[in-house]
């Protein structure tokens, strides 16, 4: 089992910590646990940008990588930097490890 921190992206305040199964994405997680900022209006289908969250280059090793369709939605995000990831996207593909992500403020 792998667990992941949710981090507030503005204080720096741990919101939680979750576990998390191969193959889950973290915005699954996130919903699942009430990670608020993370909304994911489109349930996942990459249109809505409402799951978006930042995270460290060598975390993103836990997950499926960025593809250039997620880039392009990204690209669409107000406050997108070079760590964004759509958390709808990152699904799981180790069967432990920890992750931090950081939330930005809800859109
Ligand atoms: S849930 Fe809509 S883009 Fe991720």
């Amino acid at each position: 089992m792998a667990e992941i921190n949710f981090w507030d992206a503005e204080t720096d305040d741990l919101i939680l910590t979750a576990d998390i199964r191969r193959n889950d994405s973290v915005m699954e997680v996130a919903v699942r646990a009430g990670v608020e900022g993370i909304i994911a209006e489109c349930g996942g289908s990459m249109s809505c940008g409402t799951c978006h969250v930042y995270a460290a280059p060598e975390e993103s090793a836990l997950f499926e990588e960025k593809d250039s369709s997620e880039d392009e939605m990204l690209a669409e995000i107000e406050n997108c930097a070079a760590n964004s990831r759509l958390s709808c996207q990152m699904i799981l593909v180790q069967a432990e490890g920890t992750a931090n992500v950081r939330v930005p403020a809800a859109p």
